[in-house]
């Protein structure tokens, strides 16, 4: 019922001509966990054949070092009865430069590498400071350019801090790569349940109509974690959960939840109804932080039976820190379709359950002939269950059986799983092909990334501001209490975690 056109033709048509991809910072976690599991993967279903993989670090390894620490990398889980044989021809495209990345040398090798490749991508996966220098050596050494086939750049997240480095990276980038070389990554745009959403949306008759400050009360978007900061503590000191997930992640899920039918596919439609929606924000002010958003931080607790730490004490944490691990916002966005329609927002880590999910709230019936339930239940939700289950759930009241005109909530699924029968592909697999053909559609663009940080910019002021103490929130709980000010009527409820 929720076959997904966006899929279609591309991952299996559409095979990316030989091409080298460069990884900068293959020493690091992004590597291990998604970028080479991708490559494989994608390696393994054909989708990609001709091809080299050129890890770029400072780290003093070799191409045979390198090949032993991916061969771990694609040991075990899904990878773990697959032919040796076929490992071993994957560990064969392996290429590794020991470098910093601000050495000529380093490049003036990787030139040699990359040479006679028709395609050439470059991944930036290192900590934000290296992106300057590696972009700038990419141009002295013409690597921006490709005489033959082409030459992009991947830049993951965190894309700046705020407006002004946000601004900053794009000039730079600018100064070497045309904006259609630039692909700045996403990866909630990888999932396959994000990228359903505008299927749902504009490929049924049924739900568009509705789609409208007419017939929807609120909506809800949540993107809980189970897990802490890790080991990560040193990175997220310098983000917190407004820049780390509600700036990149879940403004583009609003965006997609919310923005006009582009009138057809092609990227560059479907983005600039995008930003048009982030364009359409409500802006909240310094003065009105306080009423619009709220923040959180973990307290020791206990998640999913096993105590843990509180934020304070986690390696690499500032015992004073002021970053926060969760926050909830209460937002608008200024069009027809939205106006009045509040969007509740919350994320935050520790908490008591992963779930991402959205939840579109309907306004009650006008008359309730029924009278015998809660008046709060009488909102139908539509759920959009994006991980850890894939799905749709569309929550209606029904007749309890029997000799009376009882109503009960019931819910209607659609679950992946069961629907489709296999297991949906990871959102990197999705991502770096779209990039080796050249489709940019679910990456962003630099309007897109300058509009949502004005907005992410001004309560980060606001915030800087403001001498309260951060609330505290119990590790395994649902976040703090004062995230239920946000809400405004008896039908506004944050969803149970
Ligand atoms: C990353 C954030 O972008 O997304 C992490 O930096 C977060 O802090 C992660 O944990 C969540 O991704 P997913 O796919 O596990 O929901």
């Amino acid at each position: 019922m929720f076959a997904n056109p966006l899929l279609d033709g591309l991952q299996f048509s559409k095979e990316p001509s030989p091409f080298v991809i460069t990884i900068f910072g293959a020493t690091g976690d992004l590597t291990r966990r998604k970028l080479i599991p991708a490559l494989f993967s994608l390696f393994l279903k054909g989708n990609i054949s001709q091809f080299k993989i050129v890890g770029f670090a400072r780290r003093p390894w070799t191409t045979q070092s390198f090949q032993d620490e991916v061969r771990q990398m694609i040991a075990g889980g899904p990878f773990a009865s697959v032919p040796e044989g076929l490992k071993l021809a994957f560990l064969e495209k392996l290429d590794y430069v020991s470098s910093t990345f601000d050495a000529a040398e380093g490049y003036a090798k990787l030139s040699q590498i990359v040479q006679g490749w028709e395609g050439r991508l470059f991944y930036l996966s290192t900590p934000p400071d290296e992106y300057e220098p590696i972009i700038r050596n990419l141009g002295a050494q013409n690597l921006n350019e490709a005489t033959r086939g082409y030459s992009r750049i991947i830049v993951e997240k965190p894309f700046g801090r705020d407006l002004a480095t946000a601004k900053e990276l794009n000039d730079i980038l600018a100064t070497v790569f045309e904006e259609n070389q630039i692909y700045r990554i996403d990866h909630y745009l990888g999932k396959e349940t994000v990228q359903n959403i505008l299927v749902l949306r504009f490929g049924n008759g049924i739900f568009e109509p509705l789609w409208n400050n007419r017939y929807i009360d609120h909506i809800q978007i949540t993107v809980a974690e189970s897990l802490g900061v890790g080991t990560r503590g040193n990175y997220y000191e310098k983000s917190g959960a407004l820049r780390d997930m509600v700036q990149s992640h879940i403004f583009q899920l609003m965006a997609l939840l919310t923005m006009e039918p582009p009138n057809d596919l092609s990227p560059d439609t479907i983005r600039t109804e995008k930003v048009k929606i982030l364009k359409s924000l409500r802006p909240i002010t310094f003065k009105d932080v306080s009423k619009y958003t709220v923040r959180g931080q973990y307290s020791e607790g206990i998640v999913q039976g096993q105590p843990v730490k509180g934020y304070l004490e986690e390696e690499g944490v500032d015992p004073n820190s002021r970053t926060e691990t969760f926050v909830a916002l209460k937002i608008f966005l200024d069009t027809w379709r939205w106006e009045g329609v509040p969007i509740f927002i919350r994320t935050g880590k520790s908490l008591g359950r992963r779930v991402s999910e959205v939840a579109i709230s309907f306004k009650e019936p006008p008359l309730h002939i029924f009278k015998n339930r809660g008046s709060d239940t009488w909102n139908n939700t539509l759920v959009i269950h994006i991980q850890p289950e894939e799905g749709i759930t569309f929550n209606i009241n029904a007749k309890i059986p029997g000799y009376t005109t009882q109503v009960r909530p019931v819910n209607m699924d659609f679950a992946y799983g069961n629907a489709f029968g296999e297991a949906t592909p990871e959102a990197y697999e999705r991502l770096l092909l779209d990039a080796l053909v050249g489709d940019s559609t679910l990456y962003t663009r630099r309007d897109d990334i300058e509009t949502s940080w004005a907005f992410i910019t001004r309560i980060l002021q606001g915030w800087a501001e403001d001498p309260n103490p951060l609330p505290q929130y119990r590790a395994g709980g649902s976040g703090p209490d004062e995230a239920k000010n946000l809400l405004g009527s008896l039908h506004q409820k944050w969803r149970k975690l």
